[in-house]
């Protein structure tokens, strides 16, 4: 069958990854696409919001799957929109998204269905915003309820900095996503995601993953979309897989069938793992960004027929084998990144770091020019590793990037330390 891949970052390289190496992929397209999915697929210039575009292509391509990576398209509807026009397409539709694209929606749907999340209210304004933060008191957590794409949350340590926040976001700094604040209780232990495949009825767990979110040395610096991650995630084993399970995904999918939007596509569930058990902090609607680079590293069994699986709401007798080996992934970001950043540097080495044992390289914003690779982002590459500890991933993984000579890049040196040191112990 011929598919097409939407999105151009490191996690669509590890889908197009996965997928080119299918028996079921006859032709496989990657709009936008990047300079290493281009190794892949053959890159389309279409832009993924005008929904009409994408599926005029599928058309005339032939196209007879779509896979979406990142959340904007699935919170705009194009999952229903190219099923309307009667093209097969992975991921959540509008109204199933909104466990993603509204914070508010997800944690009313814990509250009706008695899902662990943290406690919470909804506010629309400033006076009982602040009122309810300072009765709760510090610390405690204010979110914006719409997409913002990571700027979204503050976890205030102090009622000054809450109060801020809330100004911040009713201020319309974060646009139409601040217009509604949810405030919640601070969780206290080790986070961890979650992923699992669902067809609406049946959910069936992927693995899971740790990622650092911060950008630099020692988990400091400012939030990014994500500097490295790995999996499996330590802290959950079977046991723990079995009550995420029970207690929060098959919970989520009977309520979202009984509203009439069934979840079909990834749930992603970011989960804090407490004394009391593991609470749902927040689900995005799709694969990690960089954590399928270290699924797909992991993940033995063909993908494309689970992603159809998916789709047709056919997972209930469906099996996934996975390597037990861990696999770890570490970003190299434009320098200034998350803030400004330079665009068009050169990146050499590549070839030479790729063949370290264990290692893939996938791109993220990188884009060919004149037969040299240029950075083109402010996440650019995604050197990954499988190894039979983290350890040995994470000595591929930082061996491959002593290969690669890139001086207008940065990455962190210390990926995987929680993991390497429960490893030590
Ligand atoms: P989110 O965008 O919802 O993933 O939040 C970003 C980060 O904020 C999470 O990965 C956590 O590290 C932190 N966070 C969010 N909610 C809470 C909470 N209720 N308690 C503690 N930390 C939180
Ligand atoms: N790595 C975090 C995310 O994909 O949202």
């Amino acid at each position: 069958m011929n598919i097409l891949i939407l999105g151009s970052g490191g996690r669509e390289h590890a889908l197009a990854w996965k997928i080119a190496a299918s028996p079921l992929t006859d032709r496989l397209y990657c709009a936008p696409g990047n300079a290493g999915i281009a190794r892949e697929a053959e890159c389309v210039a279409l832009d993924l919001a005008d929904h009409a575009a994408v599926i005029a292509f599928c058309r005339r391509a032939g196209v007879d799957f779509v896979v979406v990576g990142p959340e904007a398209p699935l919170c705009a509807g194009i999952v229903d929109d190219l099923e309307a026009a009667g093209i097969g397409a992975f991921g959540p539709s509008k109204a199933a998204a909104r466990l993603e694209g509204s914070k508010g929606f997800t944690k009313d749907l814990c509250r009706a269905n008695g899902m662990p999340t943290a406690t919470y209210e909804r506010f629309r304004a400033t006076a009982p915003a602040k009122a309810y933060i300072r009765a709760r008191g510090a610390p405690i957590v204010v979110k914006a309820d719409g997409l913002a794409a990571g700027k979204g949350v503050v976890v205030a340590q102090s009622l000054a900095e809450a109060e801020t926040a809330v100004d911040m976001m009713f201020g319309g700094e974060l646009g139409d996503a601040g217009i509604e604040v949810v405030i919640e209780e601070f969780l206290d232990g080790e986070e961890a995601s979650f992923f699992a495949l669902c067809d609406g009825e049946t959910a069936i767990p992927l693995t899971t993953a740790q990622d650092h979110k911060r950008a630099y040395d020692g988990d400091k610096g400012p939030n990014t979309g994500g500097m490295g991650a790995y999996s499996p995630a330590p802290n959950i084993d079977a046991a723990m897989s079995a009550r995420i399970m029970a207690e929060i995904i098959a919970p989520t999918l009977r309520a979202m069938k009984a509203m009439g939007a069934p979840y079909k596509g990834v749930l992603y569930a970011g989960l804090m793992i407490t004394r009391e058990g593991p609470k749902l902090i927040e689900y995005n609607a799709r694969f990690g960004d960089p954590e399928t680079q270290v699924l797909m590293l992991r993940l033995m069994s063909d993908l494309v027929p689970a992603l159809l699986a998916s789709r047709d709401g056919m997972l209930k007798n469906f099996d996934l084998r996975w390597y037990a080996e861990p696999a770890l992934t570490v970003v190299m970001a434009a320098k200034g990144y998350p803030g400004t950043y330079e665009r068009g540097t050169v990146i050499k080495g590549l070839d030479d770091a790729a063949a370290v044992k264990g290692v893939e390289i996938f791109h993220a914003g990188t884009k060919a020019e004149g037969g040299k690779i240029v950075a083109n982002g402010g996440r650019v590459l995604n050197v990954s590793a499988i190894g039979r500890t983290v350890r040995e991933a994470q000595a591929r993984a930082y061996e491959a990037i002593s290969r690669i000579r890139w001086p207008q890049g940065f990455y962190r040196h210390d990926i995987g330390w929680r993991a390497v040191e429960r490893e030590a112990k």
